[in-house]
Order: structure tokens, then C-alpha cells, then sequence
């Protein structure tokens, strides 16, 4: 009897994770890692959570693209993935730590930035796990993943997949459709983040790549022995793992021919868009780390103003405390309103204290 798929499906152990490392990753995780880290870069964060890291292709381009002040902590639910990861190695030091997306050990506010790359499509539950990242954010912080497309625009995938359903008809082995390719409407990655309480709708980009190797053996030897697709393989037949990679490396050659192949690759990358802490909208409670920029005044219904808190408010909010959240709530979440800063005094340190009016 073979393991429940789905349940298998997010295994990486065993000689897995040595296998990805080597034949998966060049093959089609490192331009979209390098991708990944430079949109990074360009936010100039200061502290940055990875999660679902695997083997730290992300990482080792975030080290080498963030400055060394930037801290960077890598995360995954699979320990025996990361230790791949710290065997490796990085450029600098980075801080391993097994964690569950869907459960982050990680305080409130306490990361600028979250990247994630094809380990959404993993989480049993997207919604709860972008609530996490939002969570463990700093208001104006960034969530930065991507997943990959459809199947069908994923050569190498769809090939292998259709030869192994040509090999066990009766029970054809789905996880390359179901998991890694079964998370690409951009429909539903909108509303999952809108769920997770992130503005939206995100500007998705879909990003085609090539994907090549010396012969059809190393896809073959990649997707069916270095991904939990070899679990379902030897659920079926606990021998057959050899023949079933040979299988796929012939229909891969028919299709990409003997010598060096060449296929396309395509995923989404979703920005989430800046989160500008709706909790400060009235009626909803701030953050501790917001309500310690706060400058409070004494007079109830006199204008009050947040400290510049990363880009929060990017110079075009100031917030005023209702009297009523001052009086009740004063030393708890307080209630805030909304204002905007007349466009000419953007940027004006003259302007914040004027508008404070207890300065
Ligand atoms: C396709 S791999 C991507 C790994 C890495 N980001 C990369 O680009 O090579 C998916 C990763 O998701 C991890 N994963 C699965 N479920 C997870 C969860 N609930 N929380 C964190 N990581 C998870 C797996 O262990 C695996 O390392």
C-alpha cells in the first residue's frame, strides 16, 4: 500500500535532500532564486525571514546580494533540508532554524521583509501561512515569493509526469501536478492574501526561463529520485525506482532529444503589496511596535504623529487619537484615524511638528 500523497508530499529526507541540492536546483531553481534576491535587494531591508528555504539556493543569492548588515534568517519545516543548506554554506553568516510556515517562532513586527520561494504551493493552508508572514512583519514590510505555473508550461514536469502515468496507469503518481504546479491562479493567490489581511490585489509577474542539462538522465534523475515524487515512485513499487527514472529519461530524450536538453520553465512572482497596517484604521488595534512611535499628547483630540517607522507612512500619513481611545484605551491598543499630509509638505520636518501641536 502506498503513503497517502498528499501527506508524502511535503517529505523531503532521506537522499532527497542531497539530490535536489545537485541536480534540481541548477536545473530550475537558481535564475529564479537570483531573481528573488535582487527584487530583495532593491527594498533595502534590514532584517529578512526566509521560509520553506530547502537547500538555501535563495539564500546563498540573498547573502551574496544583501549587505553584510542585513540579517538573515532561513528557515524550513524539514530539518534534514537545511542541514543541506548549512553544509554548503554562505558567503556570510546566516542563522538556520527549523520552522513552520503556518506557525512562525518569530515575535510580531520583528522582520522588514518575508521571501519564500516554491514552498507556498506546499502549505496546507496558504492563508494562515501569508497571516504568519504578515504577523512577523513591520508595517510597510514586504512578502516576496513566487510559485510555479501550470504544469503544461513546465516541459520537463509535464513529461515526466505523463511517463509515469504511462507506467502505472492504474495509479499514476500526481505530485508534480498536484503540489509544486497545483498553486498557480493568480485569482486564488489574491484572495488568500487578502485573507491574511494583505492589501491587495498583488502585482503578480509571470516569468518564463529555460531550463537545460547535459542529457535528459539529469531531469529524469531530478524530478523522480531528488523531489518527494520518488516517495510516490516507491510506494508503488519499492524496487522500481531505476526502471521508472529510465522510463522518464527516454520519454525526455524523445521529446528533447539524446543530447543536451533545453525546456521551458514558467512561474508567478507575487509582491504582496506594502502593508501599511491596516490594524491602524479606525476601530482596529496597533502594534506594539507602531504604538511605541506614537507621540502622545496629553489633550484629547489634539493631533498626534508616529516617528518615522521604516516606510510606513512614507511621509504621507499622520495619525490623530480619537478621545475616546485615548481615554479608554490609552495604555493599551489605541484607536486611530487616518489623515493625509497635504502633498507640498511631504518630507517636512517642519510640517511633522507643526502637525503634532504639542511640539
Ligand atoms: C520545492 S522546495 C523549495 C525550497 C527552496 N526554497 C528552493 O528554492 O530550493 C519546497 C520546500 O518547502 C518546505 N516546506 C514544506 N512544507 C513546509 C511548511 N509547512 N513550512 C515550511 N517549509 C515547508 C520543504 O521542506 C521544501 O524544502
Amino acid at each position: 500500500m502506498h503513503t497517502d500523497g498528499h501527506n508524502a508530499d511535503k517529505v523531503f529526507a532521506g537522499s532527497i535532500p542531497e539530490l535536489y541540492d545537485v541536480y534540481l536546483v541548477p536545473l530550475i531553481f537558481e535564475p529564479y532564486a537570483i531573481d528573488l534576491a535582487r527584487r530583495l535587494a532593491a527594498r533595502r531591508p534590514g532584517r529578512v525571514l526566509e521560509i520553506a528555504a530547502g537547500t538555501g539556493v535563495v539564500t546563498r543569492a540573498l547573502a551574496t546580494a544583501l549587505p553584510a548588515s542585513v540579517d538573515v534568517v532561513a528557515t524550513d519545516l524539514n530539518q534534514p533540508m537545511l542541514d543541506r543548506a548549512s553544509s554548503v554554506g554562505t558567503c556570510r553568516p546566516i542563522e538556520w532554524r527549523q520552522a513552520d510556515a503556518m506557525a512562525l517562532p518569530f515575535a510580531d513586527g520583528s522582520f522588514d521583509a518575508v521571501v519564500c520561494q516554491f514552498g507556498a504551493m506546499f502549505f496546507p493552508d496558504r492563508a494562515r501561512a501569508f497571516a504568519q508572514a504578515r504577523r512577523v512583519l513591520v508595517p510597510g514590510g514586504v512578502l516576496l515569493f513566487n510559485v510555479w505555473d501550470r504544469i503544461e508550461e513546465n516541459e520537463f514536469a509535464a513529461t515526466v509526469t505523463e511517463a509515469l502515468a504511462g507506467l502505472y496507469p492504474q495509479d499514476p503518481p500526481r505530485f508534480m501536478a498536484r503540489t509544486p504546479h497545483g498553486y498557480c491562479e493568480n485569482g486564488v493567490i489574491g484572495q488568500d492574501l487578502a485573507k491574511a489581511g494583505f492589501p491587495g490585489p498583488p502585482l503578480i509577474e509571470t516569468l518564463a526561463a529555460r531550463s537545460r542539462a547535459a542529457s535528459s538522465r539529469i531531469p529524469a534523475i531530478a524530478y523522480c529520485q531528488g523531489t518527494p515524487l520518488r516517495n510516490e515512485i516507491e510506494s508503488r513499487d519499492a524496487a522500481g525506482l531505476a526502471s521508472a527514472t529510465a522510463v522518464c529519461a527516454n520519454a525526455l530524450a524523445r521529446r528533447f532529444g539524446t543530447g543536451a536538453v533545453d525546456g521551458k520553465i514558467q512561474a508567478h512572482v507575487v509582491p504582496s503589496r506594502p502593508d501599511r497596517r491596516d490594524r491602524f484604521r479606525p476601530g482596529n488595534a496597533c502594534s506594539q511596535s507602531a504604538r511605541a512611535s506614537v507621540l502622545f499628547d496629553r489633550t484629547p483630540r489634539t493631533p498626534v504623529l508616529l516617528e518615522p517607522h521604516a516606510d510606513l507612512f512614507n511621509d504621507r500619513y499622520a495619525v490623530t487619537l480619537s478621545e475616546t481611545a485615548f481615554g479608554v484605551r490609552r495604555d493599551k491598543a489605541a484607536l486611530f484615524q487616518w489623515v493625509q499630509v497635504p502633498p507640498g509638505n511631504r518630507s517636512s520636518r517642519k510640517h511633522r511638528s507643526g502637525y503634532g501641536g504639542n511640539e
